[in-house]
């Protein structure tokens, strides 16, 4: 009885507007910035939801209204966005360094291996930060931009959707050599992974939920191209773990000379939809990149037996991707005074 209640209260919270949830919890009263003012220059000491509730409430439904048309134009627009946040954050913390052009001090990240010719959506980030300032002037980071539109990228796919701690600021600089060092590239085995999530304070099951981020979207054949023909190096034979059908069907997309630009989707079952057919394909051998396949081949009981989970269970896949969305995007966040809130997200004010 008692427990019924206290969940029909949570249920009545949650239709309650945050502020009022602050005030009636004791625990959102204290520490929390709230944007008050311009929401520039304060000195807030960790990340809120709450943070733009004053100073650029309407910052969701702008982010939201711009992905929404440009998903209607560019279906694959949302896995794209996704992935900015993830290639941020592995850089110098979520910082937006990833969406900085080149300047006269330093390169732009989007040189760095992993993300030339491969990342999109900058004109994206750009259509929608001019409408936050026209809406809120110098208040709305690029990098809690990226935190919200992965969010949105989620929930328009038919994922989770999650509260998204905010209040990042932006770097005043790129670091290509780290973007090329830390963003994890598609060919490392089960071990390396766990050691490159680790390095980031992401843990097993972080590098599992996470990685069911591939639900969306496509690779290039030059990310996955080596598992075809030549996995060892030798030209001898293709990647063992790759299930034989699904293979020459890759072959079909990806001759042994050219079309490495040719794209083909990560999860081919439901390529524009956020659930947990990512994990499915990876049961039969039908995971599109080495690092994919991994989760599940690569002899990490744990890794497997979290690949499993979320093939059977897709509310408990789309729970801990939420969870660790939040984890992510707070990896080295740029608080209080450091940083800055960029007008213009390709360049330092
Ligand atoms: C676990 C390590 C990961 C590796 C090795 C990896 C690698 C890759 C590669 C190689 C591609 C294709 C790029 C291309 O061929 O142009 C890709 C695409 C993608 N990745 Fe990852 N990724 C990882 C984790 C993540 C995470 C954590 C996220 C987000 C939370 C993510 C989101 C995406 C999305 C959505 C795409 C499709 C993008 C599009 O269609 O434009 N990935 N990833
Ligand atoms: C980083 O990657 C880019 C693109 O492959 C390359 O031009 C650059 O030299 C790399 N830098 C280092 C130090 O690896």
């Amino acid at each position: 009885m008692a427990t019924k209640m206290h969940l029909v209260f949570l249920a009545f919270l949650s239709l309650i507007p945050p502020f009022m949830v602050a005030q009636a919890d004791p625990g959102y009263s204290y520490g929390y910035g709230f944007g008050w003012g311009s929401g520039g220059g304060n000195d807030y000491s960790s990340l809120s939801p709450y943070f733009y509730d004053f100073s650029c409430p309407q910052a969701n439904n702008i982010i939201a209204s711009v992905l929404e048309n440009a998903v209607a134009q560019d279906p694959r627009m949302a896995a794209s966005l996704l992935r900015l946040h993830f290639h941020d954050c592995f850089v110098q913390g979520c910082d937006a360094s990833i969406l900085l052009d080149d300047s006269a001090t330093f390169v732009s990240e989007k040189k760095a291996k992993p993300n030339l010719n491969s990342l999109r959506g900058f004109t994206v980030i750009d259509e929608i930060k001019a409408r936050l300032e026209e809406a809120c002037p110098e208040t709305v980071s690029c990098a809690d931009i990226l935190a919200l539109v992965a969010r949105a990228a989620s929930v328009l796919s038919g994922g989770p959707n999650w509260e998204v701690p905010l209040g990042r600021r932006d770097s005043k600089a790129a670091n290509m050599l780290l973007a090329n060092a830390t963003i994890p590239p598609p060919i490392l085995t089960a071990q390396k992974l766990i050691a490159s999530f680790q390095q980031q304070g992401l843990d097993e099951v972080d590098l599992v939920a996470l990685s069911g981020a591939h639900t969306i979207g496509v690779a290039r054949c030059t990310s996955f191209k080596q598992r075809l023909y030549s996995q060892n190096g030798n030209n001898q034979q293709p990647d063992l773990s790759l299930e034989k059908a699904y293979l020459n069907e890759l072959k079909s997309v990806c001759p042994s000379s050219g079309g490495d630009n040719n794209i083909t989707p990560l999860d081919y079952a439901s390529p524009k939809t956020f659930d947990n057919t990512y994990y499915k394909l990876i049961l039969g051998g039908r995971g599109l990149l080495f690092t994919d396949q991994q989760l599940y081949s690569g002899n990490y009981a744990n890794l497997a037996q979290l690949v499993k989970s979320y093939a059977e269970d897709e509310g408990l896949f789309f729970d801990q991707f939420a969870k660790s969305m939040v984890k992510m995007g707070k990896i080295s966040p740029l608080l209080g005074s450091n940083g800055e809130v960029r007008k213009y997200c390709r360049r330092p004010n």
